[in-house]
């Protein structure tokens, strides 16, 4: 990282002063209400952890809580226990086999209430299907599926024999997906004919055919058939290749019932997820066994404050995301609770489909993102206010920052005024939630993650390091936590590098800029580095760079995140093409199409700005801060390091002219 980009991007308006106290009947009924809590995990987080420990089942119990050799950690060292059993087993063998743990509405309108009885019954004769096809313990599993109950089911069948899932948001490209399941040697891939799309069927078996074709570790694809039985839908064409390809049903119909969960180690790997960082080179975030579940259950439980007997949960994020991993599937069913998971847009078929679904299901708590809030205020009120959601008693909010005015409107529109907000800040690499409200003890201001969770230590530091009492830096983690990412797959030195340098080798760097006021809550202000944050999507500018420049026209690249009222920071590329190609309205089309190819759909550049040259500093290096300047207008900073400083006053005029063609 360099100084030149220690500023972020995203600038939050402090706004309102307002303090909102949890109401007195919001306390009375919460489970944890008491604020000691926060000094009993301070003064011994050790132990603190481990009592949330023993809320899981152990084959094997552990001999250390944790073994910290920063920056490697080991959690609950010698203990031996399997994910699944904890998420669905010990909740049958209780009795409550006949909860359901999905309400699953698909985006097309139809509805399945899966149990946990019946999610345990996929479970192990998938596991069993994975089995058959040689899949064993620590092997790698591809997972690129729609929203539907068969993706959860997947992701338990790999924890029940211990292979170790690997899943692609559904909207990443084939090439995403074949660099994943590249990078990460795949063994098999589960994946769907096609997945939903405004009620049309979007080929995915078929758009993977090229990138399968060019992995010769995958041995197998599991096709689930998503769409073939919908009525008024058109046909898909579901390319099967014998030997390799097998429809889900099929094998399923042929495979064993009953599968053990195997005892495994507390550190054994339990998936990776790609996410994005400073290079063109997605990072393999690691997760392991038992430290993971007993983070994700341990802020599931207290930061939702659950009741899992009267709580219908509604976490609206993707499984694809960590967020839907850790909360959707993981913590959610660890602690028994039911949850809510829809396929579709929050539109489709009407704009109204979020407060139906929580009218109808009288969901108690949803989770969702700054971006979707937004999209909702611009609706207009009116939509929601033709449903009941008076069965809403919490609200949570994940994956950028939010502005109080979105934090306000929700906490009114939305919650009725008499819901807390839990703002929760975390990232793919933490697994759990870090910093948050705990919505029966702790004071909230709109926009503020507030404080960290308990037993989790967070500072604001200076470029040096140095603690900053109050005041603006940037955001580090001094302690380990039972979820935090152990490595990067394959890459441990970058893993050190990325996280565990710059402030020293057992301080975590977040990569977050953060201000932290007289009270001590944390205002999360935006990432530091390479990384722009789209509708709460993580997206690296080298990986766009990457895709725009393996464009044959495209002689370079710059590429910056610019606020962005509706996605928070929408994608803006300055590109230089080459002689042979006309800067037009149908190359900028040309090119978003070749992005979506590369990258995904998400990744494609909101704006194209066309540039002859890019400020580069005398080594050569893009200023992107300069840029930033240039694509938002303001006043140009000290451009006298620049190689050649006229290129900024060329572009900026353009941009001012509006002549970006
Ligand atoms: C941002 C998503 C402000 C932050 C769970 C972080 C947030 C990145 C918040 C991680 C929040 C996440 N307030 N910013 N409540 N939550 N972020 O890995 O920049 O997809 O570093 O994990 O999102 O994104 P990731």
């Amino acid at each position: 990282m360099s100084d030149e980009v220690a500023q972020p991007d995203v600038a939050v308006t402090m706004g309102t002063e307002e303090v909102f106290e949890p109401s007195e009947e919001f306390r009375a009924a919460a489970s944890f209400a008491d604020p000691a809590i926060y000094e009993i995990a301070e003064a011994d987080p050790e132990g603190w952890w481990e009592s949330w420990a023993k809320h899981l089942e152990w084959s094997e119990p552990w001999s250390e809580v944790l073994r910290w050799d920063a920056p490697w950690a080991k959690w609950f060292v010698g203990g031996k226990l399997n994910v699944s059993a904890n998420c669905l087993d010990r909740h049958v063998a209780a009795g409550n086999g006949e909860k359901v743990a999905y309400h699953w509405v698909g985006e097309d309108g139809a509805t399945r209430d899966v149990t946990y009885r019946e999610l345990l019954a996929t479970t192990e004769k998938l596991a069993n299907v994975l089995k058959d096809l040689g899949v064993e313990a620590g092997d790698v599993v591809g997972i690129y599926l729609p929203m539907i109950p068969e993706a959860p089911a997947a992701m338990l069948a790999c924890a029940r024999i211990g292979a170790v899932h690997n899943v692609v948001f559904g909207g990443f490209s084939a090439e995403a997906v074949r660099e994943r399941m590249a990078t990460s040697n795949a063994k098999l891939l589960v994946t769907a004919d096609a997945s939903l799309r405004r009620g049309e069927p979007m080929p995915m078996k078929a758009a993977l055919e090229d990138a399968l074709t060019q992995l010769p570790e995958l041995k197998n694809v599991v096709v689930v058939d998503r769409t073939s039985a919908l009525e008024g839908a058109s046909d898909v064409d579901v390319p099967m290749t014998e030997g390799r390809d097998v429809w889900f049903h099929e094998a399923m119909e042929a495979a064993h019932d009953f599968c053990e969960p195997v005892a495994l180690d507390s550190e054994h790997p339990l998936f990776i997820l790609y996410t994005s960082g400073s290079t063109a080179k997605p990072k393999g975030i690691q997760h392991t066994t038992g430290g993971y579940l007993t983070g994700v259950s341990a802020t599931h439980r207290m930061v939702f404050d659950i009741e899992t007997d009267l709580d219908v949960f509604w976490c609206a994020a993707d499984i694809g995301w960590v967020t839907g991993h850790s909360y959707i599937v993981y913590g959610a069913l660890c602690n028994g609770a039911t949850s809510v998971m829809y396929e579709g847009a929050p539109d489709y078929p009407h704009k109204g489909r979020f407060w139906e679904i929580i009218q109808k299901y009288k969901v108690t708590i949803l989770y969702t993102a700054p971006t979707a809030i937004r999209t909702f205020i611009k609706w207009g009120r009116e939509i929601p206010d033709g449903y009941d959601l008076s069965s809403l008693r919490l609200l949570g909010s994940v994956g950028e920052p939010i502005n109080p005015r979105a934090w306000l409107w929700y906490r009114e529109v939305i919650g009725g005024e008499r819901c807390p907000i839990v703002d929760t800040w975390w990232q793919t690499e933490t697994g759990q939630i870090m910093i948050s409200p705990l919505p029966g003890i702790t004071a909230t201001k709109p926009g503020s993650a507030t404080r960290p969770f308990p037993g989790i230590s967070a500072a604001v530091v200076t470029s040096k390091g140095e603690i900053v009492e109050e005041g603006g830096g940037f955001l580090t983690l001094r302690r380990p936590w039972p979820g935090m990412a152990r490595t990067l797959y394959g890459d441990p030195d970058r893993f050190v590098k990325t996280y565990w340098s710059r402030f020293g080798k057992d301080v975590y760097d977040v990569g977050d800029a953060a201000r932290i006021d007289e009270d001590g809550y944390f205002w999360i202000l935006g990432r530091t580095d390479d990384v722009i944050n789209v509708s709460g999507h993580r997206l690296s500018t080298m990986e766009i760079e990457s895709a725009l420049v393996s464009h044959p026209q495209v002689a370079e690249a710059a590429v910056i995140g610019q606020s962005d009222e509706q996605t928070g920071q929408a994608i803006t590329a300055f590109v230089t093409v080459d002689g042979s190609a006309d800067p037009d309205d149908a190359m900028k089309t040309e090119l978003a199409a070749h992005v979506a190819e590369k990258i995904g759909k998400l990744a494609r550049p909101q704006r194209i700005i066309w540039s002859d040259d890019l400020p580069k500093t005398r080594s050569g290096k893009i200023m992107r801060r300069l840029l930033r300047d240039i694509a938002e207008g303001r006043e140009l900073g000290d451009v006298t390091t620049l190689r050649d400083p006229a290129v900024v006053g060329l572009i900026a005029d353009r941009v001012a002219a509006g002549e970006e063609d």
